[in-house]
């Protein structure tokens, strides 16, 4: 007999199972899956902006960061005049052709595999905004 009783409790908290599901009409459905294509749709759109053209401050925060936020090995720091003038006094092409191919402390490229030369102009010019 409780066999029979447990039995009759699992049918009924089944059907209760069942006739909730059924009771989710397609619009609770989709309600509910909406959020997950939005979020797919933005990570495309990521995906499209990052193939692009990147900007000077992109390139900065993912390869020249690390290095010239604190100014590690005495890197010249982020639109930091004190650390930027004198170099600039060398011309523009100088600081940019060192930045290039290396000057002590900095690697070649600041690491930045992927950048061409004018990759790394704007990321320089990003660096020394408003100085
Ligand atoms: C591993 C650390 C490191 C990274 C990463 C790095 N730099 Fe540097 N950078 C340095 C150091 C150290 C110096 C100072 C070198 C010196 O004069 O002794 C420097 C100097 C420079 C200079 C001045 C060159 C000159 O004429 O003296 C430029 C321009 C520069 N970096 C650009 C960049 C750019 C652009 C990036 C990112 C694409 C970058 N750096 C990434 C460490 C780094």
């Amino acid at each position: 007999m409780k066999f029979k009783a447990f039995l009759c409790i699992c049918i009924g908290v089944f059907s209760v199972l069942v006739v909730q599901a059924q009771e989710m009409s397609e619009d609770d459905i989709k309600a509910r899956i909406q959020p997950i294509g939005k979020v797919h749709i933005a990570g495309t759109k990521v995906e499209v902006a990052s193939s692009g053209p990147r900007s000077g401050s992109d390139i900065y925060a993912k390869s020249c960061i690390a290095c010239h936020s604190v100014g590690v090995l005495n890197a010249p720091k982020l639109q930091d005049a004190a650390d930027w003038s004198p170099l600039l006094e060398n011309g523009f092409d100088t600081v940019w052709q060192n930045a290039i191919n290396g000057i002590r402390g900095m690697p070649p490229m600041g690491t930045c595999g992927d950048c061409s030369d004018d990759d790394i102009k704007a990321a320089i010019e990003y660096m020394i905004e408003g100085i």
